[in-house]
Protein backbone atom coordinates (compact mmCIF):
# COMPACT_ATOMS: atom_id res chain seq x y z
CA UNK A 1 0.00 0.00 0.00
CA UNK A 2 1.44 3.53 -0.96
CA UNK A 3 1.08 5.52 2.14
CA UNK A 4 0.24 9.44 1.01
CA UNK A 5 1.80 11.93 2.86
CA UNK A 6 1.32 15.71 2.66
CA UNK A 7 3.14 19.00 4.03
CA UNK A 8 0.61 22.15 4.69
CA UNK A 9 1.14 25.81 5.11
CA UNK A 10 0.08 28.59 4.25
CA UNK A 11 1.65 30.01 0.82
CA UNK A 12 3.48 26.49 0.04
CA UNK A 13 6.81 28.87 -0.84
CA UNK A 14 8.33 28.72 2.58
CA UNK A 15 7.77 25.86 5.74
CA UNK A 16 6.06 23.05 3.61
CA UNK A 17 8.16 22.53 0.48
CA UNK A 18 11.02 22.71 3.12
CA UNK A 19 9.20 19.95 5.22
CA UNK A 20 8.27 17.56 1.49
CA UNK A 21 12.22 17.66 0.49
CA UNK A 22 13.48 17.23 3.81
CA UNK A 23 10.94 14.54 4.30
CA UNK A 24 11.76 12.82 1.04
CA UNK A 25 15.08 12.80 1.55
CA UNK A 26 14.80 10.66 4.82
CA UNK A 27 12.33 8.71 2.91
CA UNK A 28 14.89 7.97 0.39
CA UNK A 29 17.98 7.10 2.95
CA UNK A 30 15.29 4.82 4.32
CA UNK A 31 14.64 2.88 0.77
CA UNK A 32 11.00 3.32 1.48
CA UNK A 33 10.78 5.71 -1.91
CA UNK A 34 8.34 2.83 -3.40
CA UNK A 35 6.14 2.59 0.18
CA UNK A 36 5.37 6.41 1.04
CA UNK A 37 4.55 9.48 -1.19
CA UNK A 38 5.12 12.70 -0.37
CA UNK A 39 4.44 16.40 -1.51
CA UNK A 40 2.82 19.86 0.10
CA UNK A 41 0.36 22.03 -0.71
CA UNK A 42 -0.57 25.75 0.90
CA UNK A 43 -4.03 26.81 2.38
CA UNK A 44 -3.69 30.23 0.66
CA UNK A 45 -3.68 31.17 -2.95
CA UNK A 46 -1.62 33.88 -3.63
CA UNK A 47 1.46 32.17 -4.60
CA UNK A 48 0.31 29.11 -6.96
CA UNK A 49 2.94 28.68 -9.93
CA UNK A 50 6.18 29.85 -7.80
CA UNK A 51 9.16 28.12 -7.12
CA UNK A 52 9.74 28.27 -3.09
CA UNK A 53 10.85 31.13 -1.28
CA UNK A 54 14.94 31.68 -2.32
CA UNK A 55 15.12 31.02 1.43
CA UNK A 56 13.67 27.76 1.39
CA UNK A 57 15.63 26.91 -1.68
CA UNK A 58 19.29 28.43 0.36
CA UNK A 59 19.18 26.02 3.00
CA UNK A 60 18.60 23.41 1.02
CA UNK A 61 21.15 23.88 -1.05
CA UNK A 62 23.37 24.34 2.15
CA UNK A 63 22.40 20.98 3.49
CA UNK A 64 23.03 19.17 0.27
CA UNK A 65 19.21 18.47 -0.03
CA UNK A 66 17.81 18.16 -3.40
CA UNK A 67 14.81 20.47 -4.32
CA UNK A 68 11.93 20.67 -7.08
CA UNK A 69 8.66 22.52 -6.45
CA UNK A 70 5.63 24.65 -7.82
CA UNK A 71 3.68 25.84 -5.04
CA UNK A 72 -0.18 24.67 -5.24
CA UNK A 73 -2.90 24.76 -3.24
CA UNK A 74 -4.90 22.16 -1.03
CA UNK A 75 -6.83 20.58 -3.11
CA UNK A 76 -10.42 18.00 -2.25
CA UNK A 77 -8.14 15.46 -4.01
CA UNK A 78 -5.20 16.16 -1.15
CA UNK A 79 -8.36 15.74 1.58
CA UNK A 80 -9.23 12.42 0.19
CA UNK A 81 -5.77 10.70 -0.81
CA UNK A 82 -3.61 11.73 2.04
CA UNK A 83 -2.79 9.55 4.87
CA UNK A 84 -1.25 11.83 6.82
CA UNK A 85 -1.82 16.10 6.68
CA UNK A 86 1.15 17.52 8.49
CA UNK A 87 0.41 21.06 9.27
CA UNK A 88 3.30 23.67 10.14
CA UNK A 89 0.80 25.67 12.67
CA UNK A 90 -2.83 26.05 14.24
CA UNK A 91 -3.97 28.43 11.90
CA UNK A 92 -3.23 25.69 8.70
CA UNK A 93 -5.45 23.44 10.85
CA UNK A 94 -8.28 26.01 10.65
CA UNK A 95 -7.28 25.72 7.20
CA UNK A 96 -7.53 21.95 6.45
CA UNK A 97 -11.19 21.86 8.70
CA UNK A 98 -12.54 24.53 6.54
CA UNK A 99 -11.86 23.05 3.55
CA UNK A 100 -13.24 20.09 4.24
CA UNK A 101 -13.55 16.32 6.28
CA UNK A 102 -10.74 13.63 5.79
CA UNK A 103 -10.23 10.37 6.59
CA UNK A 104 -6.28 11.30 7.32
CA UNK A 105 -4.25 11.88 10.51
CA UNK A 106 -3.80 15.49 10.89
CA UNK A 107 -1.69 17.04 12.97
CA UNK A 108 1.02 19.49 13.64
CA UNK A 109 4.73 18.91 12.41
CA UNK A 110 6.39 19.51 15.97
CA UNK A 111 3.96 16.89 17.37
CA UNK A 112 5.87 14.45 16.02
CA UNK A 113 8.85 16.09 18.05
CA UNK A 114 7.94 16.24 21.24
CA UNK A 115 10.89 16.95 22.98
CA UNK A 116 11.20 20.37 21.33
CA UNK A 117 8.54 21.64 23.16
CA UNK A 118 7.57 23.85 20.80
CA UNK A 119 3.91 23.44 18.83
CA UNK A 120 4.23 25.37 15.76
CA UNK A 121 6.89 26.15 12.64
CA UNK A 122 7.46 29.96 12.91
CA UNK A 123 6.70 31.49 9.56
CA UNK A 124 10.11 32.68 7.77
CA UNK A 125 8.35 34.83 5.23
CA UNK A 126 8.24 36.95 8.53
CA UNK A 127 11.28 36.07 10.74
CA UNK A 128 13.53 35.05 7.57
CA UNK A 129 15.19 32.82 10.08
CA UNK A 130 14.99 30.07 7.16
CA UNK A 131 18.02 27.87 9.13
CA UNK A 132 16.12 28.20 12.52
CA UNK A 133 12.88 26.69 10.90
CA UNK A 134 15.52 24.17 8.94
CA UNK A 135 16.17 22.59 12.62
CA UNK A 136 12.55 22.74 13.46
CA UNK A 137 11.56 20.45 10.00
CA UNK A 138 14.55 17.87 10.08
CA UNK A 139 13.84 17.09 13.95
CA UNK A 140 9.87 16.97 13.34
CA UNK A 141 10.19 15.03 10.05
CA UNK A 142 12.48 12.72 11.89
CA UNK A 143 9.95 11.74 14.30
CA UNK A 144 7.03 11.45 11.94
CA UNK A 145 8.80 9.19 9.82
CA UNK A 146 9.71 7.16 12.59
CA UNK A 147 5.93 7.29 13.76
CA UNK A 148 4.68 6.24 10.27
CA UNK A 149 7.37 3.49 10.28
CA UNK A 150 5.93 2.46 13.69
CA UNK A 151 1.98 2.58 12.82
CA UNK A 152 2.29 1.08 9.11
CA UNK A 153 4.78 -1.59 10.10
CA UNK A 154 7.32 -0.16 7.47
P1 LIG B 1 4.66 29.58 4.19
O1 LIG B 1 5.01 31.13 4.36
O2 LIG B 1 3.24 29.40 4.66
O3 LIG B 1 5.64 28.88 5.08
O4 LIG B 1 4.86 29.24 2.72
C1 LIG B 1 4.21 32.15 3.82
C2 LIG B 1 4.38 32.53 2.52
C3 LIG B 1 3.61 33.57 2.00
C4 LIG B 1 2.69 34.21 2.81
C5 LIG B 1 2.53 33.82 4.11
C6 LIG B 1 3.29 32.80 4.62
N1 LIG B 1 1.93 35.30 2.29
O5 LIG B 1 1.17 35.90 3.05
O6 LIG B 1 2.05 35.62 1.08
Amino acid sequence: MLINVTFVCLGNICRSPMAEAVFKHMVKQAGLESQIRVSSCGTGSWHIGERAHPGTQRVLHDHGIPYEHTARRLSPTDLSTSNYLVAMDNENIEGLRRAGVTQAEVGLLLNYAPHLGIQEVPDPYYTHRFEEVFRLVEAGCAGLLAHIREKEGL
